[in-house]
């Protein structure tokens, strides 16, 4: 049974979570490998949304199996708070839900350094989520992060806050001039976490390869996405995790040799959260069209998003940085109305024509766009069952961004709901999962 990955390829936002809530009957396992509650994945489900931050977007299906991998890290009251919502709303997680031993806490002081960062950094700021994501993933290469098994022994756990609170302190108090922690309260705290999440933490890696070779077969819901990766995004404008497609290996456990394939999922136009570079990014009247039109702001902050074209450099990028077999594009109704639409093709940087992404902050920052023009569909995508019933222009639209991306197309997603997606012909899916053909048609 093949075990796929699914990555974003642009900034993030792209409808993750719908792709991987539409793949999920037809696996055994969903896996997250990488981030924390910076992420804010949606599934609709009728008249129900659920924005899933730290529990992958398989939970809403009780025969699937849902693991958070040691590449996560994991803030425990906001799991805790996303669990009890999950279990009001009917949603099964005992038995469902396992959670690497080796996932790093976010711990308190983690967002209160991010926070204070951001605040010094001023004009530099990156504009995270403000989650003390970044922090956390500093504790952990630092080699100084207190991980989900120091949960359950609480003599280590102590010591290891007891070094972490002395030091945070410090940096805290001399160098952001902000609020102190206690070692005391957040002890207490954690250990009522620790009570709570016990049952659940256990070893997610051997679990993994046991159902692996019963022949489970395992989707690896990636978040954020290729742009925002540590290696590979536009840094220092970036998260801190490995959020491509190599990240699922190391944020699971499970080897590369055990993995069959990578969807990346792209939307029809480009967002982006944050500051940094954003070459295809539109102004004006037209950015807050789409904006309205996409519902474009933050799942996980509320910030408005910023919005941009399509941008094709991005889209080749992330088909060679993740070896993208195939690609879910959503969003494609949000441009419905536009008059004309754009793809970026290029980008002109003194006097040269750039047709690959460059791996340079002060070239992608100077870099220019350079658009190629379609003329607008101006017809509704929305209730398209097929690719044949969606109106010509769009359809050369999409064939125009596989041609410049190199990789076919599976899904096209013209809603936020289930029913709003259509499979494409020789979609690779079917190679995968031939029953998605039934569930989608
Ligand atoms: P993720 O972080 O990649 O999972 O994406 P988000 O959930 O943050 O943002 C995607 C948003 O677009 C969510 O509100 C989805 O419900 C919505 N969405 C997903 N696919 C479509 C689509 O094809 N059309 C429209 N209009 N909305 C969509
Ligand atoms: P999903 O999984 C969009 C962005 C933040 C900021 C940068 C660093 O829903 O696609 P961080 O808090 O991670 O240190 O912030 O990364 N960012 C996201 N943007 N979608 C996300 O997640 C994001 N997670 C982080 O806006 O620019
Ligand atoms: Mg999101």
């Amino acid at each position: 049974m093949p075990n796929i990955v699914v990555v974003g390829t642009q900034w993030g936002d792209e409808g993750k979570g719908k792709v991987v809530d539409l793949l999920a009957p037809h696996v055994n396992v969903v896996a997250r490998f990488a981030g924390g509650n910076n992420a804010g994945h949606t599934v609709v489900v009728g008249r129900e949304k659920y924005v899933l931050h730290t529990i992958p977007s398989g939970i809403l299906h009780p025969g699937c199996r849902c693991v958070i991998g040691c590449g996560v890290v994991v803030d425990p009251g906001s799991l805790i708070e996303e669990m009890e919502s999950l279990v009001q709303r009917g949603v099964t997680l005992d038995g469902n839900l396992f959670i690497s031993k080796n996932a790093h806490l976010i711990m308190p002081y983690h967002p209160a350094l991010d926070r204070a960062s951001e605040a010094k950094l001023g004009k530099r700021r990156i504009g995270t989520t403000g989650k003390g994501v970044g922090p956390a993933y500093v504790d952990k290469a630092a080699r100084a992060g207190i991980r989900m098994a120091d949960l359950l022994n609480e003599r280590l756990f102590r010591e290891k806050l007891e070094l972490n609170v002395a030091q945070k302190n410090r940096l805290l108090r001399e160098i952001y001039d902000a609020q102190t922690f206690s070692v005391e309260e957040i002890l207490n705290q954690y250990l009522r976490y620790a009570g709570w999440l016990a049952p659940y933490i256990t070893d997610t890696a051997l679990l993994l390869s046991r159902w692996i070779d019963n022949g489970y077969s395992v989707l690896f819901e990636g978040a954020q996405a290729t742009m925002l990766d540590i290696d590979h995004g536009t840094y220092p404008y970036i998260t801190s995790s490995s959020t491509t497609a190599g990240g699922a290996a190391t944020g699971t456990g499970v080897p590369p040799t055990r993995l069959h394939g990578v969807l990346g999922v792209s939307k029809a136009y480009t967002t982006r959260v944050g500051a940094g570079p954003f070459p295809s990014e539109m102004a004006g009247p037209l950015a807050e069209a789409i904006r309205a039109r996409g519902h474009e702001y933050g799942a996980t902050t509320g910030r408005p998003r910023r919005c941009g074209w399509f941008d094709a450099i991005v889209g080749r990028y992330a088909a060679r940085i993740n070896g993208l077999d195939t690609v879910a594009l959503t969003k494609l109704d949000v441009l419905d109305q536009c008059e004309t639409v754009k793809v970026c093709v290029g980008y002109r940087y003194r006097g040269d024509i750039l047709t690959e992404f460059p791996e340079d902050e002060n070239v992608v920052t100077e870099a220019e766009p350079f658009y190629e023009e379609v003329e607008g569909w101006r017809a509704p995508t929305g209730g398209a069952k097929n690719e044949a019933d969606l109106p010509a222009k769009a359809r050369r639209y999409l064939e125009r961004l596989e041609e410049l991306i190199g990789v076919p197309f599976c899904l096209i997603s013209t809603g936020a709901q289930r029913e709003e997606t259509i499979l494409c012909e020789n979609s690779p899916l079917l190679r995968w999962f031939p029953s998605v053909r039934s569930s989608l048609l």
